[in-house]
């Protein structure tokens, strides 16, 4: 625990991880304990609250490095800014710095800080950090918060961590399997210099990158062009246009176990690509468009199929147009989401999906892309291990 007014929500995620049966260790900074007492989270876990890094006693029976490798997750709750920055950093001047630093089990953080605060470029681009290498960031949350101010920033509901840190121990999940990813849009040229594409910022895919990988599976991340950074441990190539994308993946796609297309692939393109800048002459300019290959179609028809999971991005009848994609292009799963709305779909932090197979269906509600990624894996694993069984 770092220091927050959210600490006292702390309690609360040890009494109910206990209740799941975990052993919990309580680590708290001198922050932490101008909020809550070691006295209440002592009598909680029934454990020793560790805080000093130079307390002799308790160096001797558990230095940061045994509780390091004591751990099977680390859980940060609530994380302050401070917090994120000096691991971002890789400062280790307390206890709970260096064990950030000598852990090695799966690190989860809940950030808990003002709507301000958690705008602030240097926090974004210290979570950021953290998040390409592996760190797992849980909430925030949105609403009032103790300072009276609305907004994004509050640490998320006990519960909900307690959710997210039991069902997504999916360490070994995925682990030996050969997972290929689409993410992000394709360009389309026109002429040298223009292209035809849309909104996609690649987030979602490569949240399911992230999540895949950090369920133990090897990761192959085919993308069209994104701003964003290639995450740790995965394999990124990197295309254009949707022919590209499909040559990419049909390149590889032999010996793969998943494929989730999360590409926003354009359907068409322009039949001529001038080879000289189009020069302007008339009011109006015709572009005559011919069909794209459908990759995820392509895939599922193969005769040794991997377990298929494509995506739906609808503006109006979502459900109808997701069954009928899941149906037509013979698809294990379909996640479908809303596009064109004010939050979720394209090039939004956050989203929300239902996702559909062969008599089944559940919802994933709206959360951070990572968040909604592990969720994701984690059914199309059990969905995936089911097939495989029945
Ligand atoms: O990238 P973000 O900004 O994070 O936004 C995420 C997203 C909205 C792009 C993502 O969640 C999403 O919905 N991706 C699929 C977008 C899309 O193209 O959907 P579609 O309904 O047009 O296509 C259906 C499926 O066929 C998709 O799996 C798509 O990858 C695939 N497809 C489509 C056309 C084509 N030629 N080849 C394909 O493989």
């Amino acid at each position: 625990m770092s220091g927050g007014i959210a600490a006292y929500k702390s309690a609360e995620i040890v009494r109910l991880l206990r209740k799941q049966g975990c052993e919990v260790r309580v680590v708290m900074t001198a922050s932490a304990q101008r909020f809550v007492t070691p006295l209440t989270f002592q009598a909680l876990s029934g454990q020793t609250v560790h805080s000093d890094l130079f307390d002799i006693a308790q160096e001797q029976a558990m230095s940061h490095i045994h509780l390091a490798r004591w751990a099977d997750a680390l859980l940060i709750a609530p994380a302050s800014a401070d917090l994120l920055a000096k691991m971002a950093h890789g400062l280790a001047d307390d206890l709970l710095s260096t064990l950030c630093l000598a852990a090695q089990c799966p690190v989860y953080l809940a950030p808990a800080m003002n709507q301000a605060m958690w705008q602030h470029p240097a926090v974004k681009d210290n979570l950021a950090l953290l998040r390409q290498r592996g760190v797992r960031v849980i909430g925030p949350a949105s609403g009032e918060q103790a300072c009276g101010e609305q907004g994004l920033g509050r640490m998320s509901e006990p519960s909900a961590i307690c959710d997210v840190l039991m069902a997504t121990d999916t360490t070994a999940l995925l682990a030996g399997r050969k997972v290929m990813i689409t993410a992000g849009p394709t360009r389309e040229p026109i002429d040298p210099v223009r292209f035809i594409s849309n909104r996609s910022s690649g987030r979602m895919g490569y949240a399911i990158a992230e999540a895949a990988r950090d369920a133990g599976a090897q990761v192959t991340l085919v993308s069209g062009p994104v701003a964003l950074p290639s995450p740790h441990g995965v394999r990124v190539i990197a295309v254009e246009s949707a022919k590209a994308m499909h040559d990419g993946v049909m390149r590889r796609i032999d010996d793969c176990d998943i494929f989730i297309g999360a590409a926003a692939v354009a359907d068409y393109r322009p039949a001529q690509v001038a080879d000289a800048k189009l020069k302007k002459h008339d009011d109006t300019l015709a572009i005559v468009l011919e069909k794209n290959p459908d990759i995820i179609a392509t895939v599922a028809s193969l005769a040794r199929k991997p377990f298929v999971v494509g995506f739906a991005a609808e503006t109006d009848d979502l459900e109808r147009y997701a069954l009928g994609k899941l149906r037509d292009k013979n698809l294990d799963m379909i996640a479908a989401n809303w596009v064109g709305q004010a939050e979720g779909g394209f090039d939004s932090e956050r989203n929300a999906l239902d996702v559909y197979w062969p008599g089944g269906h559940q919802a994933l509600a709206m959360a951070d892309k990572r968040e909604l990624a592990r969720r994701l894996i984690l059914l199309i694993a059990q969905r995936r291990n089911e097939n495989h069984t029945t």
